[in-house]
């Protein structure tokens, strides 16, 4: 297939484009798009056949559902059974932004579109494009993240082409995300609601607006027979570089240690290796390090929203460079610190190391 790449303004939208892509959605097509989250992979959502070709696209587990993307509250009522008073409230919070909310479905969402659930997921996007893109089309748009599942969510439209490119019928460049981790989940079909996927809108904002909220235990720790995750997308390896990558916890200097210790290991032995740090702790590894190690900073520890914003580029540049092992520093879990370490455990695979 030849994939169309346009380049969109976000401060000075071509309606043109937009109408191209909005019709190609219409009609069955796949369009990915930028979200202020991460980029997006879209098709109607209420046609089953354009649901099946997204999970043709990005090698997609047929029982892991999408999120449908409005561009208007009006336009959730005929997708829902009903809509509890705790989505109310997330809703005049939290929309348009980087939240997600699980509501029971109605008979006109497809199972091919909700993974066979009889819940459907729900986001209503803070994002130009996207919601110029929806209005568009005139249909509420499926989308997962574009990547190929199973790799890091898309950030840059380039890496949308990196994975998409020859897959689907448009891919719309629109630069850099603003947040670079996918939204919140929210389930509301349970009493109290529960965050099925950390992001920006965090507990403690979700908490002060409905009151008691619950986490999905799995968040943090690996999923076992008893302990299987609500959102079926987090059960998979997930966001995962090629490399072997593994995150060690604990005091900062001993951390750097242990880690210029074991990175020196694999590059003596003619690995490629990686290590992520954070801006206050670059000097620790100082003097420390075989030349050839590429040691990478997420950004600064008193601004989290930087590291989230870099995290998934970083882990795509680590592949580009063949990187065979990275040594990562954990962060932390403190409101979007829970989102941030939540995707880095599940890259590393939970291969977590205390110190
Ligand atoms: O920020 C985002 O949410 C991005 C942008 C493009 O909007 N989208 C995104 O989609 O991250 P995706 O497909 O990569 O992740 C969707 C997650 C998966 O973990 C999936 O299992 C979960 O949402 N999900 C979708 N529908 C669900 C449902 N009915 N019940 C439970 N989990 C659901
Ligand atoms: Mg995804």
């Amino acid at each position: 297939m030849n994939t169309k790449i346009v380049t969109i303004d976000t401060d000075n939208i071509d309606e043109a484009a937009i109408e191209e892509a909005g019709s190609i959605i219409r009609r069955g097509g796949l369009v990915a798009f930028p979200t202020e989250t991460v980029y997006g992979l879209g098709a109607n959502a209420l046609d089953k056949e354009a649901a099946g070709k997204v999970y043709a696209a990005k090698g997609r587990p047929s029982d892991n559902p999408l999120i449908v993307h409005i561009s208007d509250r009006k336009m959730i009522r005929p997708l829902v059974k009903n809509i509890p008073e705790a989505a109310e409230k997330l809703m005049d919070a939290f929309w348009p932004g980087p939240l997600t909310l699980i509501f029971e479905k109605s008979d006109s969402v497809p199972k091919e579109t909700t993974g066979g659930l009889d819940t459907v997921a729900i986001r209503f996007p803070n994002h130009p494009i996207a919601n110029r893109l929806i209005d568009a089309a005139g249909v509420c748009i499926a989308a997962p993240s574009a990547n190929v599942s199973g790799k890091p969510s898309p950030t840059l439209g380039e890496h949308v082409v990196d994975d998409m490119n020859g897959r689907i019928d448009m891919i719309i460049d629109g630069g850099m995300v603003g947040m670079g981790l996918e939204s919140t989940i929210i389930d509301v079909t349970v009493e109290p609601p529960m965050i099925l996927r950390p992001g920006f809108i965090t507990y403690e904002m979700a908490s002060d607006v409905v009151g008691q909220v619950n986490i999905d235990r799995t968040i943090l720790k690996k999923p076992d027979g008893e302990f299987k995750p609500k959102a079926p997308g987090m059960k998979y390896r997930h966001y995962a570089p090629t490399a072997d990558y593994s995150i060690y916890k604990g005091e900062a200097d001993k951390v750097a240690d242990k880690i210029a210790f074991l990175a020196n290991e694999k590059s003596n032995a003619g690995m490629k290796v990686g290590i992520i740090t954070a801006d206050q702790h670059l000097k620790l590894y100082e003097g420390k390090l075989n030349e050839d190690i590429k040691l990478v900073s997420l950004g600064d520890l008193d601004k989290p929203e930087t590291i989230a914003n870099k995290l998934f580029m970083a882990l795509r540049n680590f592949d580009k460079i063949n990187t065979q092992f990275i040594f990562g520093e954990a962060f932390s879990e403190d409101n979007v610190g829970r989102a941030i370490m939540n995707r880095l455990t599940k890259a590393a695979g939970y291969n977590i190391v205390d110190v």
